[in-house]
Order: structure tokens, then C-alpha cells, then sequence
């Protein structure tokens, strides 16, 4: 008999397979492609305790291997979040991730205090957009920040706190640490990469923001290392992301260290992706006869 849960502080997710925050709506617009409840988990778009318009256009273009966004985290904020999309992701058997992203701690706060009446299985504090002027990344660069907004969150959270890491550090170690030290349950990484793509027949940036942030298949060597490093300097479980296309390229990270994967850009070129991946992984336990994913669950030392 194979088993593939895993259990991330507590919460068992029938397979370590979930949506990355931003790529998948709230789930409703991929539900006609994919059977959520053969999901460990949906992470929402990241919400915050207001509506926010986000960047002005453009704000995504391509790259080799990978894209550019810089969306600016538009959502419909906290009310109508809990009015339209926790009943919908309810009617299905999968574990619910809200990702909430502010511009202060309170705002952060506000939110995190909202959901505690709701069913929701776990939060995810994005700390790490690079395309927000105020808030998000400002706390996952600097590890003191880090530390003190995780503390905040976790005094109104009523269920296990995931932070989200940046990238766009030195020293990937001394963040994980940081949000450890603050109590968070669970960390999550990488989020994107800051980057550029001028467009040379226009004479100007690709992106209205100028910068973006890099995801996609390209980053993935990137993401691998970072998950690797992150998850020998903790003890809380992590969960890896960063261009994951493939259910090979999720055991890398699970190998790596993760205990669960978040899926992101690939869902743009294959909706599929998770649910191939969810299966692919399956395959992969029947064809190596492992019975369990904690066999494998950062085996390379
Ligand atoms: C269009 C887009 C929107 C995103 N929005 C969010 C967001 O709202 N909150 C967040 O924490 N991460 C957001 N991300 C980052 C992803 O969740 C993920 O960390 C990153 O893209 C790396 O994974 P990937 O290479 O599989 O896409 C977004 C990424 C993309 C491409």
C-alpha cells in the first residue's frame, strides 16, 4: 500500500501537491480543468484587508524558460474573499491555504484575525512580493522584520502560519531562521525572482513596473538550492516551490528537503500540471516501491 500524505504542522494533505499563491485564482477558474479534490491543497491569490487595484499594464511578459509578473498583488480584498471564494473552495475535499499579503503589520493582522472564524486549514504570509512598493518584500529582506511580523501574525492566527520567503536575499539560512525564531509553523519558498526585460523595438522597460518578479522552469536549480539550504537550517517543515513543470521536478524538491510542493507558472502552459504531478508522483512510489514519502522526503544529505 503507498501512501502519499504528508502532514504539514498537524494538517494532513492526501498528497504533497498544492497551487501556488497567484497562479491558480481562488481555484474556480481552474476547476473546469482540474478535479480539486485530487489536490493536497489550494493556495488562494494572495488577499489583502482592502481591495487593491495592482500595477498598472503591462505587467507579465515571457522569458527563456520562465515569465516576468508584476501584477502588484490586485485582489478583491478580505469581505468579498470570505463572501465568494471559501464557500466555493469548500464544496471540495482538499485543504484550504489562504495567502495573505499588507502594505503594514496591522494590515497583515487585520486579515489574519478576519480568518480565524473561517474554515480555512492554514495561512500564508507573503512577505516576499517584489513588486509592491510598501510592505511585502520590506519584511522578507531584513531578518529582524522577519521575526517581528511573524511573531505579530501568530498572536491573531487561529490556525498554522506558513511564511513565505524571498529569494532576493544573501542568505536564504539567516531568513528561515528568523521566521522560526517568530514561530512560524511552516516556511514556504522560493517566491519570485526581482528582474528586468527591456523591449528593444519600443526603446523601454517590458513591464509598466520596470522590474518583475521571475518564475517559471528557469528558476528551478535556483528554487532547489534555496529549499535545500532553508530546510537543513530549520526544524519546521517547508514547502518548496519554483518552477516545478514536472512530477520529477517535484521529487527533486521533496528530496531536497520539502515536504510538500507548490505548483505556479506551469499551470499558464499546462493546466494539467498539478494533477499530472499529483500522479506522476504515485507512479514514481509504485515503480521505486516506496511505501511512504518520508523515505525520500529530504534524502540527499
Ligand atoms: C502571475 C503570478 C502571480 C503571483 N502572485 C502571488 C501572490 O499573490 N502571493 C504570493 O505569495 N506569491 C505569488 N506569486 C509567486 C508564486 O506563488 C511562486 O512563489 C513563484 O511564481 C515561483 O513558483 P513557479 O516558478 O512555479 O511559478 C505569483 C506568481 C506569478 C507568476
Amino acid at each position: 500500500m503507498i501512501n502519499t500524505k504528508v502532514t504539514l504542522a498537524g494538517v494532513e494533505l492526501k498528497n504533497p501537491v498544492m497551487t501556488a499563491s497567484g497562479t491558480f485564482g481562488s481555484g474556480s477558474e481552474y476547476s473546469e480543468f482540474v478535479d480539486l479534490n485530487k489536490l493536497g491543497a489550494v493556495v488562494t491569490k494572495g488577499v489583502a484587508n482592502v481591495p487593491w487595484p495592482g500595477n498598472p499594464v503591462p505587467r507579465v511578459t515571457e522569458t527563456c524558460g520562465g515569465m516576468l509578473n508584476a501584477i502588484g498583488l490586485q485582489n478583491p480584498g478580505i469581505d468579498v474573499f470570505c463572501e465568494r471564494d471559501i464557500p466555493f473552495l469548500k464544496n471540495y475535499d482538499t485543504k484550504i491555504i489562504v495567502n495573505v499579503c499588507g502594505r503594514s503589520v496591522e494590515d497583515y493582522c487585520q486579515v489574519v484575525e478576519r480568518l480565524a472564524s473561517e474554515p480555512v486549514d492554514m495561512l500564508e504570509i507573503n512577505v516576499s512580493c517584489p513588486n509592491v512598493k510598501e510592505g511585502g518584500i520590506a519584511f522578507g529582506q531584513d531578518p529582524k522584520a522577519l521575526e517581528a511580523i511573524t511573531k505579530e501574525v501568530k498572536k491573531y492566527a487561529a490556525q498554522p502560519v506558513i511564511m513565505k520567503l524571498s529569494p532576493n536575499v544573501t542568505d536564504i539560512t539567516v531568513m528561515a531562521k528568523a521566521a522560526e525564531a517568530g514561530g512560524a509553523d511552516v516556511i514556504s519558498l522560493i517566491n519570485t525572482l526581482t528582474g528586468m526585460k527591456i523591449d528593444i523595438n519600443r526603446r523601454t522597460f517590458a513591464l509598466a513596473n520596470k522590474t518583475g518578479g521571475m518564475s517559471g522552469p528557469a528558476v528551478k536549480p535556483v528554487a532547489v538550492r534555496m529549499v535545500y539550504q532553508a530546510a537543513h537550517a530549520v526544524k519546521i517543515p517547508v514547502i518548496g516551490m519554483g518552477g516545478i513543470a514536472t512530477a520529477e521536478d517535484a521529487i527533486e524538491f521533496l528530496m531536497a528537503g520539502a515536504t510538500a510542493v507548490s505548483v505556479g507558472t506551469a499551470n499558464f502552459f499546462n493546466p494539467y500540471a498539478t494533477i499530472q504531478i499529483a500522479e506522476g508522483i504515485q507512479a514514481f512510489m509504485e515503480k521505486q516501491k516506496i511505501h511512504d514519502l518520508g523515505e525520500i522526503i529530504g534524502c540527499v544529505e
